[in-house]
């Protein structure tokens, strides 16, 4: 694409100090930063991402995806890539990605996107990895770290809690302390220590009721002081809402670029906005800058990178369900019915500013109807559904019904239209297009009429989940692709043909009904407040916790081979080590093709002195395996990942204790398990006066001194004492606070001696 250089806009001409800093923390125009030749600060060029580039002609820029931008190669979005687990591989995908950035002149792309899937009708789903914080979080560090390796930067995106796209400029999310470290930060945290990313972009909304762009806690004090995070923040674009706070409050570099403004000029006039801190903003573009320095990348491949489209779809591909007819193994003169509009109109990725305007595309058909004919067999295709709403047409179902009941295999391909899920807004249920659950309903009914004897294959094209609870009964195969990038045809026929085994394991509970999901009684909020009632319970946590049957569970995906698990044997490492536990076993594949297993690991923690869910992902690891071969498999689970948010303490404990650690092919398909003893960190307990009795009576050093000393004193007496020898009574004297219980006749001490005892503790405590 050409570069037209935008006219620059004009400093501020107040003459204050910090005056001429001020346009660096504005763009200078849509997609770069200002330049200062004088110091030798270039400017920087950032473009979307992030799963493709999006280089917009300067003269039509937009953050909608509207306009279009130069080719590019569409890869699969972080919906498809994230199901294949593997973190090598999505880490080549950010690479190649930067290449085609960096022969595009570009500095940062603006991704990945990493929010955390709190709802399955968020209509940027698509965008986002998973349901899980260690999962998204260390994936989406692996796309990072890809990028990054080219020397383009790569930028976290909406920093934080940016999980429904409903009122997304206003909505507030609000959750406790712990919910946001443990589930809605923690992502972003992991992402950040796996990848040292060199920008991040916060997010539109606001959390508990401040904009995230102008949040100095989460900005200053969590992401820069407490995570050591020293790259640029940059807003979403449009997403500063009090540009001098916003500033103040850590956020560098406000998007779109645009002129300064004389709500900035009089801030930094009336001390608001202080010159230390521009400077500091110029420090962080200047760095950034000497990190994105243009070196020796090399030039992008073209066809390499379809290749690489093609072989990570394939290795994303979820197969949820497959009763033998896959692979397909086509005979010469068998009959393929081949249906579905989106066979022929291929969506190949989501809606919104991340749209990719991709440098080539194949299509289903014409791609494996070609392979299948070169095996012999003869196909037809029909429609069957159309791509805008509305209700079914009669003679489109009439006539991909008769072409199925002619078929000896029926191969259906459905999915979700740009309409049914795209940025700016979100979905209202979890089906499939009415279109197409009536495609669905008219094969069935001619199965039962005996007309359709043909097994019926399903290929899934999806960003967001779709339920698949009403109708997979009459498939004999189902197979989630989610959206393949720019190589669909190619991917899909991998995969059905069975060239490539299906790799990918749902990084998202897929519910079977909307009504079963975590945050279905409060998503999307009312009245700009987003209520996260479920808390921590997000995805499998709360289908465990509330054992809800769902439709296909976390971590599931089935292969073309089959696998066994051997000889779990765990390891519990020193307390200074930073590795809690190590858990060794045997992964065998028993079958008689080649393929790959994702070995998932999960803690079960209770009675830790938290609420926990049942159990949580802390590791995984991918392997392929050919026929009949074994491998050993570790997985290290590192002490900080079983830590938990103390909301009281404010800080990540890890108390130690009995851990259950369950080895499973998917987060309901536990193949072995064992228990250990891991050591933590006793959870303080800070007594006070208003402490419980029976924490004081539990504690190592004083309870023993209390009960001696009430000995001494001839013990509890009257209705306390009665209390006391009775174990109901006994538990409410135990839950009672201690103060309160000196103000009884028969507790054999005051208030006075117990403030005595407190201040002791204190010294005791430090
Ligand atoms: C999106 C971002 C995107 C930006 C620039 C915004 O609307 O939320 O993800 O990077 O536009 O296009």
């Amino acid at each position: 694409m050409t570069s037209k250089t935008a006219p620059a806009h004009p400093a501020p001409s107040s003459g204050l100090p910090g005056a001429d800093r001020l346009k660096f923390s504005r763009g200078r125009d849509y997609w770069t930063t200002h330049a200062e030749p004088e110091t030798g600060l270039r400017a920087l060029r950032l473009a979307d991402g992030p799963h493709g580039l999006r280089v917009q002609d300067d003269e039509n820029p937009d953050h909608l995806g509207l306009e279009r931008s130069a080719p590019a190669t569409c890869f699969p979005p972080a919906v498809t890539l994230a199901s294949s687990w593997d973190e090598a591989l999505i880490e080549s995908v950010g690479a190649a990605l930067a290449r085609e950035a960096r022969a595009s002149g570009v500095d940062v792309v603006l991704g990945p996107g990493l929010n955390l899937k709190r709802s399955p009708l968020c209509g940027r789903n698509f965008e986002y990895y998973a349901e899980d914080p260690l999962l998204s979080g260390r994936l989406a560090g692996a796309s990072a770290r890809g990028i990054q390796s080219q020397g383009v930067g790569a930028c976290l995106k909406h920093f934080a809690a940016n999980n429904q796209e409903t009122d997304r400029n206003r909505i507030s999310a609000d959750m406790d302390e712990r919910t946001l470290r443990e589930i809605y930060l923690r992502n972003f945290q992991i992402a950040l220590e796996s990848s040292g990313a060199w920008s991040i972009m916060t997010s539109y909304n606001r959390i508990n009721g401040t904009h995230v762009s102008q949040d100095a806690r989460l900005m200053s004090d969590i992401l820069r002081g407490e995570w050591g995070f020293d790259g640029l923040i940059i807003s979403d674009w449009g997403g500063v809402y009090d540009p001098p706070a916003a500033l103040m409050a850590g956020m560098d570099l406000r998007m779109p670029g645009g002129p300064v403004g004389p709500v900035l000029e009089a801030a930094l006039a009336e001390g608001r906005v202080t010159p230390d801190r521009l400077d500091e903003v110029v420090a962080t573009l200047r760095q950034l800058a000497e990190r994105t320095a243009p070196g020796d990348t090399p030039a992008p491949d073209p066809q390499a990178h379809h290749a690489l489209v093609r072989r990570a779809a394939a290795e994303s591909t979820v197969l949820l369900k497959n009763d033998g007819i896959l692979p397909l193994a086509p005979q010469p003169g068998q009959r393929f019915a081949l249906l579905g509009e989106l066979a022929r109109t291929p969506r190949i990725q989501g809606a919104g500013s991340s749209r990719v305007n991709a440098r080539q595309v194949s299509p289903v058909l014409g791609t494996l109807d070609a392979r299948l004919e070169a095996a012999g067999a003869s196909t037809g295709f029909a429609p069957g559904y159309g791509l805008e709403p509305g209700p079914a047409d009669p003679a489109l179902l009439a006539e991909a019904v008769q072409l199925a009941e002619g078929a000896d295999v029926v191969l259906l391909v459905l999915g979700l239209t740009d309409a049914a899920e795209a940025e700016g807004s979100d979905r209202s249920h979890i089906d499939l297009p009415e279109q197409q659950l009536a495609l669905l309903a008219a094969l069935d009914e001619a199965r039962r009429a005996g007309t359709l004897r043909a097994p019926v294959v399903v290929s899934l094209v999806n960003g967001a989940v779709v339920t698949t609870a009403q109708w997979r009964d009459g498939a004999a195969a189902i197979v989630e692709f989610w959206l393949t990038g720019q190589a669909q045809g190619e991917s899909i026929s991998d995969v059905l043909l069975g060239d490539t085994a299906p790799g990918g394991r749902l990084t998202e509970t897929i519910p079977r009904r909307l009504k079963d999901s975590p945050a279905y009684l409060d998503f999307a909020g009312a009245h700009q407040h987003a209520p996260y009632s479920e808390g921590i319970f997000v995805g499998y946590r709360y289908y465990d916790a509330r054992d809800i049957a769902v439709d296909y569970p976390f971590g599931h995906g089935l292969s073309y081979t089959s696998f066994a698990y051997e000889d779990l044997h765990l390891e519990v490492c020193d307390p200074q080590d930073e590795i809690a536990l190590r858990a060794r076993l045997t992964l065998r594949n028993t079958g008689e093709r080649a393929g790959s297993e994702v070995v998932q690991l999960y803690v079960s923690a209770p009675g830790n002195g938290f609420v926990t869910p049942p159990q949580e992902l802390r590791g995984w690891q991918k392997l392929h395996l050919s026929p009949g071969e074994a491998r050993t498999v570790e997985v290290a689970v590192p002490r900080r990942h079983l830590a938990h948010w103390h909301s009281e303490l404010a800080r990540w404990i890890f108390p130690g204790g009995a851990l259950e650690v369950r080895i499973g092919a998917s987060s309901r398909d536990i193949r072995l398990s064992a228990t250990c003893t891991v050591p933590g960190e006793a959870l303080p307990v800070v007594l006070g006066p208003w402490s419980l009795f029976g924490d004081w009576m539990e504690h190592p050093v004083m309870g023993p001194r209390i009960r001696a000393l009430f000995a001494a004193r001839g013990g509890v007496k009257g209705r306390a004492g009665d209390l006391l020898n009775d174990p109901a009574g006994r538990n409410s004297i135990y839950s009672t606070p201690f103060a309160m219980l000196t103000e009884f006749p028969g507790i054999p001490m005051t208030h006075e001696e117990l403030a005595a005892l407190v201040a002791e503790g204190d010294a005791l405590n430090g």
